[in-house]
Order: C-alpha cells, then structure tokens, then sequence
C-alpha cells in the first residue's frame, strides 16, 4: 500500500478536515440552522436511573381525591353496619328494634323458668312431687294451676302456717322470692315471671304462662306488704 493510500484510510469520514469545517461554517444558512435547531428540539434527555419527584400536579390531585373519598366515607358509612347494605334495611327502624326489650319466645321462658326452679327443687324436687309432709308437691297442685293472683302473691312474698294442698296439710315456711321487703332473693319480675310459667308447664301442668307485667301489677298493689302470706289472707284471691 502507498503512503498516499495510507492517508486516504486514515482520515476517518466523520471527522472533517480544518478546511472542511471552515467551508461548513462560511456556507451556514438559515435553512442550514433550521435544521439543525430541529435536530436539536428532536433529541429527548437520556432516560436516567432513580427517583424523579412527584409532579406537584399528581400529588394535588391525589390529595383530593383522598380528601373527597374522606368526606364520602363519612357521610355514608352507616356505621360500618353489614346489614346497611341490605336493601330492606331501615335504619330507624332497626335502632328501635334494638332500644325495644327483646320478646321470649315461649321456649326461651320455659328454657329459663327451668334454670330458675333449681333454687325451688331443693324443696319442691326436681320431679315437683315435694316431700311428703314437709314440702308440698306443685305437680298437679291447685296453688299453681288455679289463681294467678293467689300464686305471684306466694312467690312475691312467701308463705306461712298451716296450707292444704291436694287434700293434706303442710305446716312449714316458703320463702319470698320478688323484690320486697326482708325477702332474701329479689328475682326480678321477669324472673318471677319465668318460673311460674315454668311450674305451671311441667309434670304435666297445663296452664297459661304468667307475664311479668302481670306480676309487677301484683307486686304494686301489695308495695307496703313486708311479711308472708297465710292461707286464710289468700282466700280472696283464690
Ligand atoms: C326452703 C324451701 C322452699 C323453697 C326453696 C321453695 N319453696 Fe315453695 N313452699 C315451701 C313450703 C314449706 C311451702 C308450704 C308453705 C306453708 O306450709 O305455708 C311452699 C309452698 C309453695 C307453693 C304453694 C303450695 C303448692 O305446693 O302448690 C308454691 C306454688 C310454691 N311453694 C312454689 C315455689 C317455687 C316456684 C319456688 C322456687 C322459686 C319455691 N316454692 C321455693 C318451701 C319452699
């Protein structure tokens, strides 16, 4: 190879000569700069590694959406209520329900009219037959299949001296049970209530239930009584 041929690869066509550029320069036009304007308005900046900042628009936008889904949520949460979400919810109507004293159904009272007369069966028995002679039976007793007023009157405030039940005499001492006066358990009316209906459907009893506004009327017309009934004071209510 010559050495003229040498220069010729040498000389790399990017690399203009000094003659070159001058040309390049000195034939700079309008046109010329133009297009090289627009090359440079083409070019974006290399995409870089890392974090970049929120754009303050996103981050504002962000912020209230946040903020207006806030604002919902409070409004319309309905008390992270499950059954807010059933169509037939009412919500007055629910809060009224739940204020309003839940009704037993008949199996519910006699379920704890039955758990009450185990404070009754260490007298009466279990079986409700009593002891003979000493606690009378309430299986097919008259005392507690006949009169309501007779039988919340013995509950409320007890029960003393000489008593027929079933053609024999018992001659002993039956507790108060209500809320009175020197009366040693104070079951509450609804108690009282349960376990009277209770009597009145096992072994074989067969009579209506006993409400407790019926033994809180009871209870009320005797408000002054402090001290047991007897047979002979009963006979009115019988
Ligand atoms: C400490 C024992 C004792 C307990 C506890 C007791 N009783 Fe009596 N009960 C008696 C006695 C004694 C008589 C009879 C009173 C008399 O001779 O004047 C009686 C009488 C009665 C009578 C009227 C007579 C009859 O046999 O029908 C009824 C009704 C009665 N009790 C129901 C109950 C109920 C219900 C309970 C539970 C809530 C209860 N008793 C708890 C001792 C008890």
């Amino acid at each position: 190879m010559s050495d003229a041929q040498k220069n010729q690869s040498n000389r790399t066509p990017h690399v203009p000569s000094a003659e070159h550029e001058r040309a390049e320069q000195g034939g700079a036009n309008d046109q010329s700069i133009q297009k090289v304007h627009a090359i440079l308005l083409r070019e974006k900046p290399e995409p870089s590694e890392g974090f970049s900042p929120m754009p303050l628009f996103l981050l504002g936008l962000i912020s209230a959406v946040i903020f207006v889904v806030s604002v919902y949520v409070v409004h319309y949460r309905g008390d992270f209520d499950p059954l807010v979400y059933d169509h037939r919810y009412d919500a007055v109507a629910a809060k009224a329900a739940a204020s309003a004293p839940k009704e037993l159904t008949p199996e519910q009272i006699l379920a704890s009219g039955k758990r009450l007369y185990q404070t009754c069966a260490a007298c009466h028995q279990a079986s409700g037959l009593g002891v003979s002679g000493v606690y009378p039976p309430l299986a097919a007793s008259e005392w507690v299949t006949g009169s309501e007023e007779r039988l919340i009157r013995v509950l409320l405030h007890g029960l003393n001296g000489p008593i027929q039940v079933k053609g024999n005499t018992y001659n002993g001492a039956m507790p108060a049970f209500g809320k009175v006066q020197g009366g040693g358990y104070n079951w509450s009316d609804e108690k009282v209530a349960h376990v009277l209906s209770y009597i009145r459907h096992e072994w074989g009893n067969n009579a209506a239930f006993i409400t407790k506004e019926k033994v809180s009327d009871v209870l009320k017309a005797n408000a002054s009584r402090t001290k047991p009934w007897t047979q002979e004071e009963l006979k009115p209510f019988e």
